[in-house]
Parts: C-alpha cells; sequence; structure tokens
C-alpha cells in the first residue's frame, strides 16, 4: 500500500451535493418571489459560493442574496440531503481500501454531526476509523488544522497519510499539513484549479484513485526489463539494437547491456568463462561463474537502470544458464535455477525475446571470428541447448519465440509488433 491512513472531503470526493444545493437554492428563491434561472444557470450554482451564486445566477441584489441565503440555510437540512448522492463507484472503492487494511478517514470543513448524518444517510459511515469536521465553530478551524488533528489523535505520521480532495483548498490544506495530496477530476473543481496547486497525484475516477493508493511505489518497477536469447548467430545484437533505435525514438531511455560481462568484474569473470583455454572447465563452476557475473550485473547495472525508470535491453540472462548449463551441460534445470537463486535476487525479465534458429546455421554465421570455449562444443551440446530453450518456452508465456528464417527487417517488425501489444501502455 502506498499510504496507511486515506483522508477523503465529503463533497464532490465521496457525495455528489450539487442537485442538493439547487432544490434548495430554488426553494430559497420561491419562498422570495424570485424567478428561478434555467437549468444550465443552476448547474453552476455552488454551496462554498452562494452569494456569487444568488447574485450572478439568480440575478439578485447582494442584500436579497444575504436574505437568500438565510432561507436557503432552514431548507438546506431536509432538502439537501434528500438529492445527494454518493458518487458511483465509491462504496465499491471504500470496500476495497478498508479490505486491504488502509485506515480512512473523513476530512472535512462541514460541522461533523453534519458530516455524521450524510455519511450514515449513504450507510457509508462503516468504512471509516472517524468521521471528522469542524465541531467548535468559535475555534475557526482550517482545514490543514483538522488534517493536523486527526494525524496527532489517530497517531499517524504525515508520511503515512494523504489528503484526497476535488478542490484547490484540499489539496492547500494537505500541503499546509506536511502530508502528500491527490486531486480528484470528477467533483466540483474548474479547469486548471486542482493542476495549480500541484497536487502529488491527480486521478480521474473512484477506480484509478482505488490503483493509486494501493499501489506500493517501493514494489512497483519503473522501467521494463527485456531479455534477448538465442543460440550463437541468432542476430540477437542486430535486433537489440533495431529495438533500442525504435524506443529511443520514442523518447524512452534505453540501456544496452549483455551476460556475461556488464561490469569491470563480470567482464573479467567473462574472459575465463569464454577463454578456449580453460576448456576442461568443471560444468558446475561454469554455472556458478556465470551466476556471479549475473550478481554483479544485477545489482551493479540492470536494478538501478530499473529504477531510474530505464528499458533495459539485456543480451542474453538467466534463460541461457537454463539452456547451456541446465540442458547443454545436463546439470538439470533445478541446480541451475538453484545455483542462480541468490544472484538474480528475485528479477525476472518482463519479456524475453527468443530468436530462434537451428543451431548449426547460427554456428556457421559467425565463423567470421575465432569460436569461444561455447562455440567449440560439439553439435550434440548444441542441440540439447536448443532443447532447453524450445521446452522453457513452451512453458512461458513471458517468452516471445522469433523465426529467424525470415529476412532481418522483417524479423525486427516482428519484434517491434509484440513489443507493442504487450506493452503498449508505458509508450
Ligand atoms: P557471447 O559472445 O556473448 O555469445 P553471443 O554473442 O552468442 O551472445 O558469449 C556468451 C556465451 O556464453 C554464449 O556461448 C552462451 C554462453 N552462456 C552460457 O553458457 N550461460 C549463461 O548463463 C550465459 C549468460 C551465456
Amino acid at each position: 500500500m502506498r499510504y496507511k491512513a486515506a483522508l477523503f472531503d465529503l463533497d464532490g470526493t465521496l457525495t455528489d451535493s450539487g442537485e442538493g444545493i439547487i432544490q434548495t437554492g430554488i426553494c430559497a428563491a420561491k419562498e422570495k418571489g424570485i424567478a428561478i434561472p434555467d437549468r444550465a444557470q443552476l448547474l453552476r450554482m455552488r454551496g462554498p459560493a452562494l452569494i456569487w451564486s444568488f447574485t450572478t445566477l439568480f440575478g439578485t441584489t447582494e442584500e436579497e442574496a444575504l436574505e437568500l441565503i438565510r432561507i436557503y440555510r432552514r431548507y438546506y437540512p431536509t432538502v439537501g440531503p434528500a438529492h445527494t448522492t454518493v458518487f458511483p463507484g465509491i462504496e465499491e472503492m471504500l470496500r476495497t481500501l478498508k479490505n486491504a487494511g488502509m485506515r480512512l478517514f473523513v476530512c472535512t470543513a462541514k460541522y461533523d454531526v453534519q458530516a455524521k448524518m450524510l455519511c450514515e444517510a449513504f450507510h457509508i459511515d462503516g468504512y471509516f476509523e472517524k468521521i471528522y469536521g469542524t465541531g467548535d465553530p468559535e475555534l475557526h478551524e482550517t482545514k490543514a488544522d483538522i488534517i493536523r488533528r486527526i494525524l496527532n489523535e489517530r497517531d499517524i505520521s504525515e508520511k503515512d497519510a494523504v489528503m484526497i480532495g476535488d478542490k484547490d483548498v484540499d489539496m492547500a490544506a494537505g500541503k499546509a499539513a506536511g502530508v502528500d495530496t491527490i486531486g480528484v477530476r470528477y467533483g466540483y473543481a474548474a479547469q486548471g484549479e486542482l493542476e495549480g496547486q500541484e497536487p502529488t497525484f491527480l486521478t480521474e475516477n473512484p477506480e484509478t484513485l482505488t490503483r493509486l493508493l494501493l499501489e506500493d511505489p517501493q514494489k512497483a518497477k519503473k522501467g521494463l526489463f527485456i531479455v534477448f536469447e538465442g543460440q550463437d548467430g541468432s542476430g540477437k545484437s542486430t535486433q537489440i539494437r533495431a529495438l533500442s533505435q525504435y524506443l529511443e525514438e520514442k523518447g524512452r531511455e534505453v540501456l544496452h547491456t549483455r551476460e556475461p560481462g556488464g561490469t569491470e568484474v563480470a567482464e573479467k569473470i567473462r574472459e575465463i568463462l569464454l577463454d578456449p583455454e580453460n576448456k576442461g572447465m568443471n560444468a558446475t563452476c561454469e554455472a556458478y561463474l556465470y551466476a556471479a557475473a549475473r550478481a554483479e550485473h544485477v545489482q551493479n547495472v540492470i536494478l538501478p537502470a530499473l529504477e531510474a525508470g530505464k528499458i533495459v535491453l539485456c543480451d542474453r540472462f538467466m534463460l541461457s544458464s537454463i539452456a547451456y548449463q541446465g540442458y547443454g551441460r545436463e546439470l538439470g534445470v533445478e541446480t541451475v535455477r538453484q545455483i542462480n537463486s541468490a544472484a538474480l535476487a528475485g528479477l525476472e525479465p518482463d519479456c524475453t525475446f527468443f530468436l530462434s534458429i537451428d543451431p548449426l546455421a547460427g554456428l556457421s554465421r559467425i565463423h567470421r571470428r575465432e569460436p569461444d570455449r561455447i562455440e567449440l562444443e560439439g553439435a550434440p551440446f548444441h542441440e540439447r541447448v536448443r532443447r532447453g530453450y524450445i521446452d522453457t518456452a513452451r512453458e512461458d508465456p513471458k517468452i516471445e519465440t522469433v523465426d529467424t528464417t525470415r529476412p532481418k527487417l522483417e524479423v525486427t517488425a516482428d519484434i517491434i509488433a509484440r513489443f507493442e501489444k504487450r506493452f503498449s501502455d508505458i509508450l
């Protein structure tokens, strides 16, 4: 959960009192024999700006407006609540938040008896630990004072609380009391009113508000971790460059990295691993060395980049160990997972593109340079590696198998299309 306690403004945030205000205004005007304006004008009425509402919308003098306000106050306790409703989705939101263990409060500038009455009338009072309003009018409490009183009485620290409201005054009060603020756009705020107060968050409706409140920013990974896998010569580097260029054109910051390697120490381990001189290396030792390089890479490169909101494109990751050490060296998937468990620190790719290629065709593509220790392995080894990739890809919905027998540009278009399908929300 993002916060431990949520403080809700009442009118315009939980309840929709617009119609109650209009109907009370009509009663007052009728009693004084003042003409009722048309519906479009009536919809502009605002409870906290009654003088303005009567003089501008009903066309009264200031004196008449003051008289109307006196009558309005007499009618409001009966007429107002009868025409007030709870915004759609509010009950569901309160239920979800309460079930998640969030402490909920009403924090309104209304008199607290009135606020309690309204909440009881709509059967939402049970969701709140307490309903706070102004108790004693002599105290001249501001909304910020009420927030401070709640934090104090309920022993809640400022960083654990958030003030949620539909007006600039709610945002300003939250800020003054030192808590985060969330502005809701479905209430009565005028265009730009909430933005002017720079709330911590703005939200559209009770559903998005619920998600916002429950989301844990500690766990929320801002970046995206994309891995490219495939046997030697499958064209991973070309495709990573192409996706990287596409993402950068979309304005995203991209980090291109590879395994084994990516840090100074990991590059040294890489040299040991790929050096043909180390031909007889024990398979378990090999698995540990890949995992050791991975631990460096995850902690020093990948996690910080994700934390900074970057898209990490990584040439090989854990799936290489499954395929090469698990299947190729026949250590078994479970052993390889165990060896890697601490190195991964819980990190998993958001998506893996497995560039599928016949291993012998792949190896023939790389004969432009000296083969490394792994590439020097015989065909049966590379066939087992391929089996490892195929078996794992079949089981894991986050692995996209890409056919690389097509022209490079076609492969790129395919990868981009699949990326867009999966991550359209972040582009
Ligand atoms: P590299 O030159 O990076 O291969 P490529 O250019 O084909 O990606 O060499 C990495 C080699 O290490 C490659 O043959 C696959 C192997 N490898 C493993 O066996 N296990 C692993 O966990 C990783 C990351 C790579």
